[in-house]
């Protein structure tokens, strides 16, 4: 009966702000039609903003009670799959709309024409031919005389990016923080204190990088950039330090990426903002403004790269499985905005050739580092099954079986299960990566296997993971 009750009342709530939006809207553009002052029609526009954000919130609503209701059955591990499959699709979309526009802008920026058939008021201009059309495109010195009446604002995008990324920091890691967010090895916290560390730490690094970049230093870019990795690398190192691997990069990216959607939220639009109602009184904007803004928007841009390896290498545990996981961050980090580099450098039509392999170089470096021994000590005996299929009922199918005993796991992970002799086998190549290799399995080595546990599964797959 609870649920009926309650869904009822979310779905009228929903109904309720959705058909205020319409009504707003309408009401703007009936304003906007009998040319009424911007003051009264951007009322209406404000009051379509709350409508709007109450329909995100009913949904969200609706989120949390399902949540509460199917938790603790077996439904609860399913609603976050698909949870996770919405946020991140959600979060993939708005990221390429940003980068996308970052790299855009970025080359346009870097591609204007600055000298033929410049007017005054101008800095440059960009002919461009695009989909089966030419586009001819201006940039303004500081801003033009009037402001025109639809001015494109790019925003949401890097809003939505970083609260879809927010979002599923929660469904992956902290809504299950145990498993996945602590490594009792590394550090062993409550989960309450290590979101609390996760989240402030979002909060300490943008307020140093923020003083960092209105302090003296910003005029110095080679000091300010070298300064800017040291504590990048700082943070890695501290991540790796607190959390599991896994989590520890993921943090790491999301650092960086609060630190990209800070740049906009509190450096880049309020001082297009600021520029524009300067322009509207007649007063001429403040172009140090503008300088500021595309100084931070610049930043962002060599964050794009070294952000997306982040994302990207939680599918790949010889990454984050190193011994060193924080020298392999801090040496991608380097080698991706390297690449950057060499691109903007060559938009810019400065063919500086060596920044392209000295970068490369820096990351075929992280793979020769992470590579596993090449001789490691040769096996003697023969191996026999009973021995591996004993180490992996002991040490792995308290979670990867059909029917599992961790007291987290309910559901085998990834649908790996070692309930047959023949499952270990077909698996035998992923095993050798994730015990023998990486070492990331078990995770957080919760069930306490031993190095020569791991050698015993390392010469049975070598001496060709025969059953009998
Ligand atoms: C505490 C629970 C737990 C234990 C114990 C555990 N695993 Fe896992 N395993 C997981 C989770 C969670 C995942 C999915 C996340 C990941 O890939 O890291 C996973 C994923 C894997 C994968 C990757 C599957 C894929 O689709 O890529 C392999 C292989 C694996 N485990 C092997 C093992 C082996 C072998 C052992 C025993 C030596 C083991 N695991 C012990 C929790 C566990």
């Amino acid at each position: 009966m609870l649920p009926v009750i309650v869904y009822g009342i979310l779905a009228f709530l929903l109904g309720f702000f959705i058909y205020f939006t319409y009504q707003f809207r309408a009401m703007e553009k009936k304003a906007e039609s009998n040319e009424m002052p911007e003051e009264k029609t951007s009322v209406f526009s404000g009051f379509y903003g709350y409508a709007y954000a109450g329909v995100l919130l009913v949904i969200v609503m609706i989120l949390f009670a399902t949540w509460m209701f199917v938790k603790g059955t077996p439904w609860e591990g399913h609603l976050m799959e698909w949870m996770n499959i919405v946020v991140r699709l959600m979060h993939i979309t708005f990221g390429i709309a940003w980068i996308g526009a970052s790299f855009y802008f970025v080359f346009l920026e870097n591609a204007l024409n600055r000298t033929e058939d410049v007017r005054d008021e101008l800095a440059g201009n960009l002919w461009a031919v695009h989909g089966g059309g030419f586009y001819y495109l201006e940039k303004y010195k500081v801003a033009p005389k009037t402001i025109p009446k639809h001015l494109h604002w790019f925003k949401y995008e890097a809003y939505f990016t970083w609260l879809s990324g927010f979002s599923l920091l929660f469904v992956v890691y902290y809504f299950n923080a145990k498993a996945q967010l602590i490594d009792t090895n590394i550090l062993n916290v409550s989960s309450l204190t290590a979101i609390s560390i996760g989240i402030g730490s979002f909060i300490v690094a943008w307020i140093i990088y923020d003083l960092l970049c209105k302090s003296p230093l910003i005029k110095y870019k080679v000091a300010f950039t070298i300064i800017g990795f040291v504590l990048a690398t700082g943070f890695a190192y501290f991540y790796t330090h607190v959390f599991s691997a896994r989590a520890a990069y993921i943090h790491f990216g999301a650092m960086i990426g609060t630190l990209m959607a800070g740049n906009v939220f509190f450096v880049i639009i309020p001082s297009q903002k600021a520029m524009v109602n300067a322009a509207k009184r007649g007063v001429p904007p403040d172009g140090t403004l503008g300088k500021k803004a595309l100084a931070r928007s610049l930043h962002n841009n060599y964050f794009t790269l070294p952000v997306l390896f982040v994302m990207v290498s939680n599918h790949f545990p010889s990454t984050f499985g190193f011994d060193y996981p924080w020298a392999v961050l801090a040496a991608i980090t380097l080698g991706t905005a390297g690449v950057k580099h060499y691109l903007n450098l060559k938009e810019q039509g400065k063919y500086t050739v060596w920044v392209l392999p000295i970068s490369v170089i820096i990351l075929l470096a992280v793979s020769f580092v992470t590579a596993p021994a090449k001789n490691p000590d040769a096996c003697k005996e023969e191996v026999k099954f009973t021995d591996v299929q004993h180490i992996i009922q002991q040490r792995c199918m308290t979670c990867h079986s059909s029917k599992p005993t961790d007291d987290i796991f309910t559901a085998p992970p990834n649908g790996v299960v070692y309930d047959t002799p023949n499952d270990i086998v077909k698996l035998k190549d992923k095993i050798m990566q994730r015990v023998v290799i990486t070492k990331t399995m078990p995770q957080n080595n919760k069930t306490g296997i031993t190095p020569e546990e791991r050698n015993i599964i390392r010469c049975w797959i070598e001496q060709g993971a025969k059953v009998e």
